[in-house]
């Protein structure tokens, strides 16, 4: 695997896998680093569907809306460069951050509407998917990859950058990977190396609330009042309120007050001092995709 700075260097490298081999795909797998097993999947995928994988690591200032959350985002670039390598990637673009944002940047790319601002838009602020959105669009450019790979425990951020691929024809096909979880049930996040001490056993409300509320459709309920209430009672038992905990439509976000196959239930909540999010799709439908 070769690591990779800059634009024209990354460039270089992705024009010569085109020329060595014009018909294979050229698969990103974006990330801000803390690689773990969620992230290794995806470059798993990218590595059985494509012929090249660049994995870029960037962490980005422009969508974080705490300074302390970004000061605390965990760094360590020698060992994110073993395990991308080891999970097959071919590069590792790792660029500075005056190389992505270089003095006097200006530009923004912004989504609208209930798919950025709901959830995570409106807890969050809207700022943190415009710096997605931003970030992701520029990493677009600069790899020009055939195929993208995203996790579906950001199930917004997949509905985000696909809606941004849509909206500005990007050349692009956006590839969601399940979420990836640790043998007790906790979604792989890297937030997950803070949880310390009796937080640990804590996060595994989310997981509890997303539980509760499959069982309860299964078990036949329909309204998302009783749906809604059953998720809540299983996290407020462990001791953790919900910073959203919402029934929404998986392709718009919009609240739902029946559900049905494929409703997306999403929850938000801070454990301790870490910020966890977690979701899943009621029914069979896998991704909360139609
Ligand atoms: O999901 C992430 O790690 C980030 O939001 C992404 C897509 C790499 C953009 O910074």
């Amino acid at each position: 695997m070769r690591t990779l700075r800059t634009v024209p260097e990354l460039r270089t490298a992705v024009r010569a896998a085109r020329r060595q081999d014009p018909t294979g795909a050229i698969g990103l797998v974006p990330t801000m680093g803390a690689l773990h097993d969620g992230h290794l999947e995806l470059i798993r995928r990218a590595r059985l569907e494509c012929e090249h994988v660049v994995v870029s690591l960037f962490v980005n200032p422009a969508q974080f809306n705490a300074s302390a959350d970004l000061a605390a985002y965990p760094r360590d670039e020698s060992r994110d460069a073993g395990v991308a390598s080891d999970a097959g990637a071919d590069f590792l673009f790792a660029p500075s951050l005056e190389t992505v944002y270089p003095p006097g940047f200006a530009t923004s790319v912004q989504l609208s509407g209930p798919i950025a601002e709901s959830l995570e838009g409106a807890h969050r602020g809207a700022a943190h998917f415009h710096g997605v959105t931003t970030v992701v669009t520029k990493l677009f450019n600069m790899v020009q990859p055939d195929v993208a790979f995203f996790g579906q425990k950001d199930a917004q951020q997949v509905l985000v950058i696909r809606k941004l691929v849509a909206d500005l024809d990007l050349p692009v096909r956006i590839e969601t990977v399940p979420t990836v979880r640790e043998p007790d049930g906790l979604a792989r996040s890297s937030r997950n190396v803070r949880l310390q001490g009796d937080d640990r056993p804590l996060a595994l409300a989310l997981r509890a609330g997303l539980t509760a509320a499959e069982r309860a459709f299964t078990a036949g309920a329909r309204d998302a009042g009783t749906v809604h209430a059953a998720a809540l009672a299983a996290m407020t038992d462990l001791g953790v309120a919900p910073e959203y905990l919402a029934l929404v439509d998986p392709l718009t976000l919009a609240p739902v007050d029946a559900i049905d196959d494929g409703t997306l239930v999403a929850v938000a909540a801070h454990v301790g001092g870490t910020r966890l999010i977690d979701n899943t799709t009621l029914g069979t439908t896998p991704n909360g995709r139609r």
